[in-house]
């Protein structure tokens, strides 16, 4: 059966995960296949609110089996510790899985993540300093540890020993920092690998047995196009491959099991950590944005920069995933506002554009150029049903609709689970149900 894809189009923290719970609740598989616990996707039901961020967010539904794909880095700390979490809320954790294939986060790429950015001082990136960057250094450069590395215990040690040889000559000469110690990572990794044994599989094999015994199967992005390795506003981007094209090389499958792509797209747009952004605001409606939209990291708590919904970007973004359709969610956030800008094109360099540059670098200013929507200035987060929206409401709807050429299938109008407008029912339950 051909699977669908949910996939981030701004930078990051859209409600993909609110997204892919609901969504998963008629599906066999949900799948992880890039990124790591740099992510926090959150999920709110009857007052119990979970912040996955390694483990797929189809965990919620007893029988959908969640698989951390051979794409993502996972640091083992961090994945057993959220298995727990579940578990103390009395989640069935039975069914997570984690590809071979994964990459391992050790304690030195945390601490490299993190030496790193100290030393680039104001050229850092704002990364969340989990060690995501160095991971994934090591996978390109060949000297990675991957989860089926804590089956065969020689293996790792062999490994862990020159990785941690390589290490402490750059932590200390380089970062003029204290080396790390070889004893306590391997005894602290041998306690994992015997936790993790039963649940460490042959994803690629998995997925495809899944896809010929016609499952249905989720793919779930984490971060987002704009902060795609190649296609975001480079370098101030994570370092996988978050969009669409990321699935395939990141769980082992061919584009032609792909049917559905869908984009996740906020009411208008944040960001965490450095980089351009061409609509933040930096005046009051941005406390009036965050505090209303709670817009703080799920991962690292930091305030998250808020600005205008950016069509130029959105298109761009819907244009290198192949966005089929679209989720907004947020819609809720922007209720008392009086004007609601939408940004249609940009200045750059002394021109307007309308493109998404691929060339913005530190000392440029990127301006957006807005159209103003009247706001609705009325509460939305309980109407369920599309025709009960406030006029101005539906016109800010339409107007992307038609800017984008696309549908929109459901609009979020709150965190809970079924705080929802679905704008289409008959193309929703066709996808999903
Ligand atoms: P993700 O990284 O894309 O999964 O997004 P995060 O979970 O990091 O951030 C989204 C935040 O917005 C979370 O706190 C969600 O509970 C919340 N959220 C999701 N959808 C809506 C919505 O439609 N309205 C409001 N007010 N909050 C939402
Ligand atoms: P989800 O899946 C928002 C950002 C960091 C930083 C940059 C690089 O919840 O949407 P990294 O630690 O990846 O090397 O940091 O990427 N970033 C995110 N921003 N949501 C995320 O994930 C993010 N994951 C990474 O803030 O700017
Ligand atoms: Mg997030």
């Amino acid at each position: 059966m051909p699977s669908n894809v949910i996939v981030g189009l701004q930078w990051g923290d859209e409600g993909k995960g609110k997204i892919t719970d609901l969504l998963s609740k008629n599906s066999d598989y949900v799948i992880r296949y890039q990124g790591g616990n740099n992510s926090g996707h959150s999920i709110h039901i009857n007052n119990r609110y979970f912040i996955l961020h390694l483990i797929p967010s189809g965990v919620i539904y007893p029988y959908v089996k969640c698989i951390v794909g051979p794409g993502v880095v996972i640091d083992p700390k961090c994945f057993i510790q959220e298995i727990k979490n579940l578990e103390s809320m009395k989640i069935n954790t039975s069914k997570i899985f984690l590809a071979k294939r994964a990459h391992l986060t050790m304690p030195y790429h945390r601490l490299l993540d993190q030496y790193k950015e100290e030393y680039l001082g104001k050229r850092s990136i704002g990364t969340t300093h989990r060690g995501i960057g160095p991971t994934y250094e090591d996978k390109i450069a060949r000297m990675g540890i991957r989860a089926l590395d804590l089956l065969n215990l020689k293996n790792f040690y062999k490994k862990l020993k020159w990785n941690i040889f390589f290490k402490n000559e750059i932590i200390t000469k380089v970062y003029k920092k204290n080396p790390i110690d070889f004893e306590s990572i391997y005894e602290e990794y041998i306690e994992y690998a015997k936790i993790l044994f039963d649940r460490i599989i042959d994803a690629v094999y998995e997925i495809h047995y899944a896809f010929y015994h016609e499952k249905k199967i989720l793919f779930e992005g984490a971060q987002a196009t704009l902060l795609d390795i190649n296609y975001g506003t480079y370098p101030y981007v994570t370092t996988s491959s978050a969009s669409t094209g990321g699935v395939c090389i990141g769980s082992g499958i061919p584009p032609n099991f792909l049917k559905n792509f869908i984009g996740v797209a906020k009411a208008y747009c944040t960001r965490v950590g450095f980089g351009p952004f061409p609509t933040e605001i930096k005046n009051g409606i941005c406390d009036i944005i965050r505090k209303k939209g709670n817009e703080y990291g799920s991962t690292t708590r930091r305030p998250r920069r808020c600005g205008w919904l950016d069509l130029i970007a959105l298109k761009y973004s819907c244009m290198i995933n192949g966005i089929n359709y679209l989720i907004f969610t947020k819609l809720d956030v922007l209720s008392e506002l009086e004007v609601i800008k939408v940004c249609i094109k940009y200045e750059f360099r002394g021109k307007i554009i309308k493109k998404f540059p691929a060339n913005i670098e530190e000392k440029d200013i990127i301006k957006g150029i807005y159209i103003d929507l009247p706001g609705w200035e009325q509460d939305i987060y309980n109407i369920n049903e599309y025709e009960n929206l406030p006029k101005n409401c539906k016109k800010y709807i339409r107007f992307i609709e038609n800017y984008l050429k696309l549908e929109i299938l459901l609009i979020s109008v709150g965190s809970e689970r079924n705080q929802n407008i679905i704008k289409n029912k008959f193309l929703f339950n066709n996808i999903f149900f």
